[in-house]
């Protein structure tokens, strides 16, 4: 069981960045990667329309044996996650818990903010996921639509990005939070920006970091890490490969080819 590789999705090439993650923190793990570019973005759908979709992505990598399904999107993860957990016979890991933790562990002040896709903002998970934890914490959340595409097209570090952040994160500022959850899988790489913005002492949590770190301590409780020399990694998506491997291989920082297209609804 343990030599089975680990299934990630995402709604696209954002969940690259917990790929990357998961693929530092733990180098000796099989990874399949599945982005559903014919249906992205998730962050705008409705709640009922993305959690059809995580169901049939998620059936998708069950179909290729992994051995544990990691939900990139924060979007999916917000709205479909104990529907998977329930459906499918296999360790199911989100990355809005482990967000939460981080941001709960970090804050001083007890106000947090929180940034994501329109659709992780409404569903409140993030909020709920924190204030269970402690609920003097106060939560204050921003949809930062625009970051998904900035990011996509390699402008994070281009003046109107600056100029976006902190239009979306003047509110932030009012409420003085001291920690901010990155709830977007395109966010880490915002990160420049988003410290000039709000200042060197507001802590930035990076929820693949933490997905990462999650996956390690889960795979080592139920004795299914790998021990095997490194494995490449396997990509699939959903639509056309050509703008996936010249993205993704950006958000990588190494070229992607070999990526294949299937069929999954
Ligand atoms: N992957 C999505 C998320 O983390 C962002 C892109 C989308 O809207 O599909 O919420």
């Amino acid at each position: 069981m343990s030599e089975r590789a680990i299934g990630i999705f995402d709604s696209g090439v954002g969940g690259l960045t917990v790929l990357k993650e998961i693929g530092r923190q733990l180098p000796g793990e099989a990874l399949v990667y599945l982005g559903d570019t014919a249906r992205v973005p998730y962050g705008t759908k409705s709640p009922a329309t993305v959690l059809r979709y995580a169901l049939e992505a998620a059936a998708f990598l069950v179909r290729q044996q992994v051995k544990m399904l990691v939900v990139a999107c924060n979007t999916a993860s917000s709205v479909a996650l104990e529907e998977l957990e329930q459906r499918f016979s296999l360790p199911v890991v989100g990355v809005i818990e482990p967000g939460a933790e981080r941001a709960v562990a970090l804050t001083r002040s007890r106000r947090v903010g929180v940034i994501g896709t329109e659709g992780t903002v409404k569903s409140g998970a993030y909020s709920r996921a924190i204030q269970a934890r402690d609920p003097q914490i106060a939560v204050t959340s921003v949809a930062c639509p625009l970051f998904v595409p900035l990011a996509e097209e390699g402008w994070a570090g281009h003046p109107v990005a600056r100029e976006i952040a902190a239009e979306y994160l003047a509110s932030l500022i009012d409420h003085r939070v001291d920690t901010l959850v990155l709830g977007c899988t395109h966010y880490p790489l915002l990160k420049p920006v988003l410290h000039q913005v709000l200042g060197p002492a507001v802590e930035l949590v990076d929820s693949a970091e933490e997905t990462a770190r999650l996956v390690a301590t889960l795979l080592d409780s139920l004795h299914l890490r790998r021990q095997g020399p490194p494995l490449p990694s396997r990509y699939f998506v959903t639509d056309v490969p050509t703008r996936f491997e010249r993205v993704g291989g950006e958000f990588l920082g190494a070229p992607l080819a070999g990526v294949e297209q299937v069929m999954i609804d």
